[in-house]
């Protein structure tokens, strides 16, 4: 008896650490939909937004160059504030209804992208 409620303990322990690693694949779910209308399924900036846009508007995630997000807090960072307020391009969008955890998951992927 005491031993399994020490095993109860131990995972309830775990679970909130377990809750806030990052996800790569669902933070590539939530690129395809708040960021590959201008940057591609794969970061290559290559979606129809990003097309249109005029060559180098909506740079390529996988080669940069990066201008602010050269690391994982910075990248979190412009999705919480959005290109303006970093002075980058205003049409690269903060995401302020994204929790947390998403904003995390959206990191760990774009920072997959990157050769
Ligand atoms: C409406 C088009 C648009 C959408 C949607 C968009 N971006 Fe961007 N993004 C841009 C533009 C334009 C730039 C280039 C900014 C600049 O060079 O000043 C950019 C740049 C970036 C950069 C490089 C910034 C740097 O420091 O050089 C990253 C990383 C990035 N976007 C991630 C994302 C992520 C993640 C999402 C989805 C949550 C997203 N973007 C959604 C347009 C967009």
């Amino acid at each position: 008896m005491f031993k399994k409620s020490l095993i109860l303990l131990s995972l309830v322990a775990l679970v909130p650490v377990a809750a806030h690693a990052a996800d790569i694949e669902k933070g590539k779910v939530a690129f395809g939909i708040r960021c590959a209308s201008c940057h591609g399924p794969e970061g290559h900036g290559d979606g129809p937004v990003g097309k249109a846009l005029p060559p180098g508007t909506v740079r390529n995630l996988s080669t940069g160059p990066f201008k602010y997000a050269t690391d994982a807090a910075k990248t979190k960072e412009l999705l919480q504030k959005g290109g303006a307020a970093l002075g980058l391009n205003a049409l690269m969008p903060a995401q302020p209804d994204a929790s947390d955890q998403e904003l995390d998951n959206m990191v760990a992927y774009v920072m997959s992208l990157r050769k």
